[in-house]
């Protein structure tokens, strides 16, 4: 299948079946992730942390955006590779196309993006040329440095009524999904009500969107120096790692 044949698959799963996401930054990993049956893989900016080691997503470039795109699509996956559009890097509707039509080149067969009412000619402008856009409304860890940190969202009347004015000018503009992110539980299951596209949650509680996404990290706790509160991890590989290293220097020390 397509991007656009999977993203509209995706879609048509509103009140039917739960999305499963997951973040993929390398190829075996997406690979793993791809034979479990996931649904969508995310090559997330949180890459910049989870990966390479900075403080927030606000430091990664396109070019790291390439290249881990580039090794997800290696993969070949049936999920849909969905990667995001880095901070600055669609700050004008003819940037925002050029700058998809690069990830796509790259592999992905749609691209995501922060924010709601002032970024919808934008994702018209992508959408219009073929190629599916999640939106991604709540938090948006792209602006945690204006915002002076990360925030629930959605917690007073006003915050609500944005997010949906932002939801309602997304759909308009073509997206097939909104990743949801640390909305507070009643505002995000009213909003998931409202609206005729997916919601994917992170943070939101559970139960209250359309499927879910998670920081793979975060779920097979490869990451342990920060886990959000909200992570539900279901695996442990940092023990695992640290425990065969440290087989393997205690094996080489002592021959
Ligand atoms: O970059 C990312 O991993 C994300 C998820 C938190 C949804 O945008």
């Amino acid at each position: 299948m397509t991007g656009p044949e999977k993203s509209a698959a995706l879609l048509t799963r509103k009140g039917v079946k739960p999305i499963a996401a997951l973040t993929a930054y390398d190829y075996p990993t997406a690979r793993l992730l791809d034979e479990s049956g996931v649904d969508l893989l995310l090559v997330g900016d949180s890459l910049g942390m989870v990966v390479l080691g900075f403080p927030d997503t606000t430091h990664v470039t396109l070019a790291h955006m390439l290249h881990h795109t580039a090794a997800v699509a290696r993969a070949k996956t049936k999920a849909l590779v969905v990667a995001d559009l880095p901070i600055h890097s669609y700050d004008t509707p003819e940037q925002a196309l050029a700058n998809a039509r690069l990830l796509v080149e790259a592999g992905a067969e749609a691209v995501k993006l922060e924010g709601g009412t002032r970024q919808a000619e934008k994702v018209r402008a992508i959408t219009s040329a073929g190629i599916p856009v999640c939106g991604h409304l709540g938090m948006l860890p792209q602006r945690v440095l204006e915002e002076g940190g990360y925030h629930k969202k959605g917690k007073t009347p006003e915050q609500s009524a944005a997010l949906l004015e932002g939801a309602l000018a997304l759909i308009e503009a073509g997206v097939f999904a909104i990743v949801l992110e640390s909305v507070v539980p009643l505002t995000a299951a009213s909003l998931t009500a409202a609206i005729s596209v997916p919601t994917i949650g992170i943070g939101c509680g559970n139960g209250n969107c359309d499927g879910e996404v998670a920081v793979v990290t975060d779920l097979i706790g490869s990451y342990p120096w920060f886990v959000p509160p909200f992570a539900r991890p279901e695996g442990d590989v940092a023990s695992i790692v640290r425990h065969a290293s440290l087989a393997y220097t205690q094996r080489v020390h002592s021959t």
